[in-house]
């Protein structure tokens, strides 16, 4: 079947709101002609000016986080009310850099994809395996899990709103991509572990992204494989010309 691509550029902690407005005004020019879903997901301070430069754009802007909270005695944290206030539609969800250094653990992960459905937001849940555990031989075994312990609670019909980002941990920021092969199968494992949970046509029906180190170079070959719909791609999604191109892929 043939499914939508959705590049997403997951910022990090980059670009003031200043240069976001900068940038995605730019950005909106040169996307105008795609038909996939294009996605910045920039730092909470930013995503007001984000919002107003992308609206009546194709640009669908994401935060990076959230907290599965209502509200509360959670200092420096950002609640799901606060997030569709501002009219956010997307979130990333347990990206490994919140796992490693802000003890997100797949409990957490769990609760805040829960507590994005429900407040109608559209998660990307970010798995993916340490170098470790890919030499070990356990990463299917592993994504399989992770897969399983974040979409727990989840109906059918909300898996109509989840995205799923495939990061192998050794591929982020490294410039050491997967190959096309290690990362389609791995997306393929993440399907089959949605028929497993939901059954062929929601699994077929599913957007599951790679994500690490995608530049303008391996972009077009990694989005046209089989099971692979799209990336979140981290570094080369701050510079205009390089996301240009990595959303015009196809061109
Ligand atoms: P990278 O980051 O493209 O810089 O490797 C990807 C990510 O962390 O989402």
């Amino acid at each position: 079947m043939s499914r939508k691509k959705v590049i997403a550029g997951n910022w990090k902690m980059n670009k003031t709101p200043s240069e976001t407005s900068i940038f995605i005004t730019e950005l909106s020019d040169r996307v105008k002609q795609t038909k996939d879903i294009v996605i910045c997901a920039v730092p909470y301070v930013c995503l007001t000016a984000a919002l107003k430069s992308a609206k009546r754009t194709k640009i669908k802007i994401a935060a990076q986080n959230l907290h599965f909270e209502d509200n509360g005695a959670f200092t420096g944290e950002v609640s799901t009310d606060m997030l569709t206030d501002l009219g956010v539609k997307y979130v990333i969800v347990g990206h490994s850099e919140r796992r490693q250094y802000y003890n997100e653990t797949d409990a957490t992960v769990n609760k805040k994809i829960l507590k994005a459905l429900k407040a109608g937001l559209k998660p990307i849940l970010c798995v993916g395996e340490s170098l470790d555990q890919r030499e070990m031989g356990v990463t299917s075994d592993f994504v399989r899990y992770q897969v399983r312990y974040a979409l727990n609670g989840v109906s059918s019909e909300d898996m109509k709103n989840v995205i799923i980002a495939y990061e192998p941990i050794w591929a982020i920021g490294t410039g050491k991509t997967a190959t096309n092969e290690q990362a389609n199968d791995v997306c393929k494992t993440i399907r089959e572990t949605l028929v497993e949970l939901y059954g062929r046509r929601v699994a077929n029906a599913a957007l599951i992204q790679y994500g690490g180190s995608v530049n303008v170079k391996n972009a077009n070959e990694l989005f046209n494989m089989s099971d692979i719909d799209g990336g979140l791609v981290g570094g080369a999604s701050l510079k205009i010309d390089d996301f240009d191109k990595i959303v015009n892929y196809n061109k």
